[in-house]
C-alpha cells in the first residue's frame, strides 16, 4: 500500500489560499486528496491510498474485468483518494504466494480461487471436496448464505479479511491425447493439480498421477510435456489458449466447483479508517456479483471458442463413475473437515 498524507492550511487570512504543506509516502503523480467530509465519501481523514490487487488470470477474464470495475467505483466514491492498481497474470505472484502476501501485509488485495487459500485457512477445505456442489445455484445458496458468510468473517483468524465471494467455475479435465469419459481413461495420466491436499488425493483416487504446482509453473509443464493434462474451468482453458499447450481434449467432468474469493490483507486493513473499509467492503461485494455474472455469460462462449480452435469437448462423461471413484476422499479427510459444515452444505437445497 502506498499512502499519502495531505493537509491544507490557510496561507494567509488575506488570500485564504490553500497550500499543500505535507506529503509523505511513496509513489509520485497522485492527485492531492481533498478532504470531503461528505456522507458516503471517504477521504475525510485527508489521506489517500493506493492498493495493489493481484490475480493469476488474463486481462479478458472476469477476475480482471471485475477488479477494474471495482477500482473505478472505489475511486469515484472516494473522490480519487483510494486507488486500486490491478496486476493480472500472477505479476505479483501465483495464488498461494498472493495469499501468503496477504497474511504478511506485503500484498494488499487479491482475487483467487479458494484451493490455495486452504493452505492458510484449513476450514475452507470443505469446498475442495469433489462433487460437493450439485449446481452453480447450490454453490451460490451456500456461499451467500450462513455458511459462506461465516467463512468470510472467520478467515480473519488467518490474518486475511474476507470481502466477498466470486467464482472460478466448475473444473474440467483437459489433456492432449485421450478422450476421457471414465476414471479408467485417466489411469496413469500425469495431471497438474492445484496446490491442495484434497485435490491431490482426489486425483490419486482416480488412478491418475497428479502433480500439484502453481499455475505459473503449470503452463511451462504443459508445454514441455512434464504433465499430460490439467483441470480448470473452460474460461481459463480458453483465455490461456491451452490448446496451444497441447490441450486439445476437454472432458466436462465438473468434478469441483472452484469458488473464488476477494480478499484483503488484515495487517493493511487494520490501518485503514472505517470509511475506507466500508467503501472497499461494499464495492468488493458488487465486484463479486459482477464477476459471477460475467462468468455465466462467458462460459458458453469459451466452450464455443475452444471448439473453433480444434478442441474436442466430451460431454457424455460418466459423472457417477467419477463421483464414486472420488468418494474415498470424504473418508480420508473426515478428521480434517468440519462435519457440521459439510452437513450444512449438503443439506442446503
Ligand atoms: O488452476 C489454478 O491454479 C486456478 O484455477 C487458476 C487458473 C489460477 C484460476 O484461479
Amino acid at each position: 500500500m502506498m499512502r499519502k498524507k495531505w493537509s491544507f492550511v490557510l496561507s494567509s487570512l488575506l488570500t485564504a489560499s490553500l497550500l499543500l504543506t505535507a506529503c509523505g509516502g511513496g509513489g509520485g503523480g497522485q492527485p492531492a486528496a481533498q478532504p470531503s467530509g461528505e456522507t458516503g465519501q471517504s477521504g475525510g481523514s485527508g489521506e489517500s491510498y493506493v492498493f495493489k490487487v493481484g490475480h493469476s488470470l488474463t486481462e479478458d477474464h472476469p477476475y480482471h474485468v471485475s477488479m477494474l470495475d471495482m477500482a473505478k467505483k472505489v475511486e469515484e466514491r472516494t473522490s480519487g483518494n483510494v486507488k486500486l492498481e490491478v496486476y493480472p497474470l500472477s505479476q505479483l505472484g501465483a495464488e498461494r504466494e498472493l495469499t501468503e502476501g496477504l497474511t504478511l501485509g506485503t500484498v494488499d488485495m487479491v482475487i483467487t480461487s479458494t484451493a490455495p487459500v486452504t493452505n492458510f485457512y484449513p476450514k475452507l477445505g470443505v469446498l475442495d471436496l469433489p462433487f460437493l456442489f450439485e449446481s452453480r445455484e447450490h454453490a451460490y445458496k451456500v456461499l451467500d448464505g450462513e455458511v459462506g458468510q461465516n467463512i468470510l468473517k472467520d478467515i480473519e483468524s488467518a490474518n486475511i479479511i474476507g470481502l466477498a465471494w466470486a467464482e472460478n467455475g466448475f473444473r474440467h479435465v483437459t489433456n492432449g491425447t485421450k478422450v476421457v469419459k471414465t476414471p479408467a481413461d485417466l489411469a496413469g495420466m500425469k495431471l497438474r493439480t492445484q496446490e491442495n491436499q484434497i485435490h491431490l488425493a482426489a486425483f490419486e483416487a482416480l488412478g491418475a498421477k497428479p502433480t500439484p504446482m502453481a499455475w505459473t509453473e503449470a503452463l511451462t509443464a504443459l508445454q514441455q510435456g512434464v504433465v499430460d493434462g490439467q483441470e480448470n474451468p473452460a474460461i481459463v482453458a480458453n483465455t490461456y489458449k491451452l490448446y496451444e499447450s497441447k490441450q486439445t481434449q476437454m472432458s466436462l467432468t465438473g468434478h469441483v466447483y472452484s469458488a473464488a474469493m476477494i480478499l484483503f490483507s488484515k495487517p493493511v486493513w487494520d490501518t485503514l479508517p472505517a470509511d475506507v473499509q466500508t467503501v472497499l467492503a461494499e464495492e468488493a461485494k458488487a465486484a463479486g456479483q459482477l464477476e459471477r455474472e460475467l462468468m455465466i455469460k462467458m462460459e458458453d462462449e469459451a466452450i464455443a471458442a475452444l471448439k473453433e480452435n480444434g478442441v474436442t469437448i466430451t460431454e457424455d462423461v460418466d459423472k457417477q463413475a467419477f463421483r464414486d471413484a472420488m468418494e474415498p476422499v470424504y473418508e480420508k479427510f473426515a478428521g480434517q473437515i468440519d462435519q457440521d459444515l459439510l452437513n450444512q452444505i449438503m443439506n442446503t437445497k
